[in-house]
């Protein structure tokens, strides 16, 4: 993409990683952000109360499903940009419960993707040529990694082992079969596990944080050695800019920190940091609360990525090291109880 956009799509912005996204946007362009959020329990407009008000942000309440709403949306504000995030995007959620991962992450990325191309038809030559389809999308679509196994990379084949990723590998093979069978102009990005602020405290950073923070027992699936590779929002932000202003048309990007740890050493490097800046009562080591829990069926055991083409082709390179971003989440969440309060409220409230 030669200019940078004008008014950009985001789906999903309310949620984790679209916060952040649209933060970034709003800092590095000059674009009109709107935001299309169904503000399903992940989605938390606090998150965004920072930039609520930028003359350049727009807020839609509705869902992908809703192509009247779409079409309006497209009508109104033709953006030559759209980055999808919106979906279901908690893998526990996904095994008790699979019918709105179909709903939102097959069918959702189905309806946008053809109300996108209704209107990417009858754009003109030159607005066609600046229009992009971002589609986000994760490396758990590649199922799992052996210890001995080279790292993802764009060219591992799909094997996704969760109710999750199987609905975000259809996704990813739709939003190619537009590319290939009808010209939508799509790029697919496929990132390792984020972390950083505002994450919901379902997930394992933000809920082992919750934990020490009301003196329970951290859980850790299995044994913990599941490994991972971590890598900080902000971070993946950047990465989804650069594919989104010069990646290649039809292409895929797989993003992550190449930095692979197991989750018990992160809950223990977590642990360490909270014993420095939100030590126990009784002066002990957090680490002590780490209680082994059963496992999740079909657990992945390990995500490694292989970020080459990014880094080569985009110069595209991770900034932040995982102890600094643990270090400055851990302080995020410790300086914005009011974000999460209500949201752990809600989570306990829901686990009784
Ligand atoms: N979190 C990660 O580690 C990670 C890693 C790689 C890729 N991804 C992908 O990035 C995207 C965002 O992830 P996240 O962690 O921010 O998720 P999230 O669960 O925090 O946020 C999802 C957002 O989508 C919205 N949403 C859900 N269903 C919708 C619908 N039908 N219509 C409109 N909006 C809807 C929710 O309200 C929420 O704001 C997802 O597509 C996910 O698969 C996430």
């Amino acid at each position: 993409m030669q200019d940078h956009p004008q008014n950009i799509l985001v789906t999903g912005g309310a949620g984790f990683i679209g916060s952040s996204l649209i933060r970034y946007l709003l800092e590095k362009t000059t674009a009109l952000v709107i935001n299309l959020d169904a503000l399903t329990y992940a989605g938390n407009l606090a998150s965004l109360a920072d930039i609520e008000t930028h003359p350049s942000y727009r807020f839609v309440h509705g869902d992908i499903n809703d192509a009247s709403l779409l079409a309006d949306i497209l009508a109104k504000h033709r953006p030559s940009l759209i980055m999808h995030l919106a979906a279901e995007s908690h893998v526990d959620r996904s095994i008790s419960g699979a019918a709105e991962f179909i709903r939102t992450n097959v069918c959702g990325t189905y309806v946008l993707l053809d109300e996108c191309l209704r209107f990417y038809r009858a754009l003109t030559v030159s607005e066609k040529e600046q229009f992009r389809f971002v589609h986000i999308s994760t490396d758990e679509v590649h199922g799992s990694l052996e210890r001995e196994d080279a790292p993802f990379s764009e060219s591992t084949r799909y094997a996704p082992r969760s109710p999750y990723s199987a609905t975000k590998a259809a996704s990813d093979h739709l939003v190619r079969a537009w590319y290939y069978t009808y010209g939508l102009p799509i790029i697919v990005s496929n990132c390792s596990n984020n972390y950083g602020p505002r994450h919901y405290p379902e997930k394992l950073i933000p809920l082992a944080l919750m934990k020490m923070l009301h003196g329970e027992n951290i859980p850790l699936y299995g044994n913990g050695t599941q490994i991972r590779d971590w890598l900080h929002v902000d971070d993946h932000c950047a990465a989804l800019w650069e594919i989104a202003c010069r990646g290649r048309i039809g292409e895929s990007y797989i993003i992550g920190s190449g930095r692979e740890i197991c989750n018990r050493d992160l809950l223990q490097l977590l642990c360490s940091i909270m014993d420095e800046l939100a030590p126990r009562a009784d002066a002990a080591c957090h680490q002590e609360s780490i209680v082994s829990v059963t496992d999740r069926p079909g657990h992945d055991a390990r995500y490694a990525i292989d970020a080459t083409k990014l880094r080569s082709d985009l110069a595209w390179q991770p900034n932040i090291p995982l102890e600094e971003g643990l270090r400055t989440t851990v302080r995020w969440y410790l300086d914005h109880r009011a974000w999460w309060q209500p949201l752990w409220e809600n989570q306990v409230a829901r686990a009784l």
